[in-house]
């Protein structure tokens, strides 16, 4: 479904990716973890053409789509919840929502409708500037906003940071449903025990580099402990 060869990327001379490998299956959700500054960002920046690569250090399909830009990665089916959530300030929840409508590169499951059956609170709140909302109510709506285009392949960078755990529990109880739909997942995610508990499979980065991949069930923590820090476990 997607797959990344051999991936670098740089910002100026300063080099963040070193050879990245990574696949993920139709259906499939996988989990990204590693450090602060690791390259988990830079690598879903690098596969939604935000930061353009050789075309066939990206393959979506088996297509190259490493240079291409993020509006037309976006309607081969890929989206993104970027880090920091970024809604629009001034639009109303439902704005936000059906912009991400404006990008659907086919029919699906997801609608308005389905969106709020999802996250119910968002339909309460359907009329609010999206800024007046908490923080997890806002994450809800940078998920939705990006399930609005029915994407094939979802990116989530940090959804849980800064949010309190009771809320972090409600945004990681609509992975299920979302997996359902057939999407395929990748979670950027900190929190360790929660990416292993939503993921098939887990990669764990290390400056600039996958050191560790492995099936979420069955991975120990002092190989997750080894690839996070490096060294002696
Ligand atoms: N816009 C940028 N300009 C220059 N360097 C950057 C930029 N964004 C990231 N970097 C650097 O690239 C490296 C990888 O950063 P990246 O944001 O991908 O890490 P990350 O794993 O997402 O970390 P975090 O957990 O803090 O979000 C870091 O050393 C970071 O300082
Ligand atoms: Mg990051």
């Amino acid at each position: 479904m997607l797959e990344t060869r051999a991936l670098t990327a740089a910002y100026g001379q300063f080099r963040a990716l070193f050879g990245v490998d990574i696949t993920l299956a139709a259906g499939e959700t996988v989990a990204i973890i590693g450090a602060n500054g690791a390259g988990k960002s830079t690598l879903l920046r690098s596969i939604t053409g935000v930061l353009r690569n050789a075309p066939d250090m990206v393959l979506h399909r088996g297509e190259p789509i490493g240079a291409l830009p993020p509006e037309i990665v976006m309607r081969r089916g890929i989206a993104m919840v970027p880090e920091g959530r970024k809604l629009f300030p001034s639009l109303s929840v439902e704005e936000n929502l059906l912009i991400g409508g404006q990008v659907r590169r086919a029919p699906g499951p997801w609608s308005l409708a389905a969106i709020y059956d999802l996250f119910p609170i968002l339909q309460a709140k359907r009329l609010a500037p999206g800024t007046s909302l908490s923080g997890g109510q806002q994450q809800m709506v940078a998920i939705g906003r990006a399930l609005m285009s029915n994407p094939e392949v979802l990116l989530c960078d940090e959804i849980s940071l800064g949010l309190a755990p009771v809320v972090i529990r409600d945004i990681y109880a609509a992975l299920p449903a979302i997996k359902s739909t057939g999407t395929a997942v990748i979670v950027v995610e900190q929190d360790i025990a929660r990416a292993l508990s939503v993921a098939d499979r887990v990669y764990c980065m290390m400056e600039g580099r996958v050191t560790l991949t492995a099936p979420a069930q069955g991975v120990t923590r002092a190989e997750i402990h080894q690839a996070y820090f490096g060294g002696a476990a």
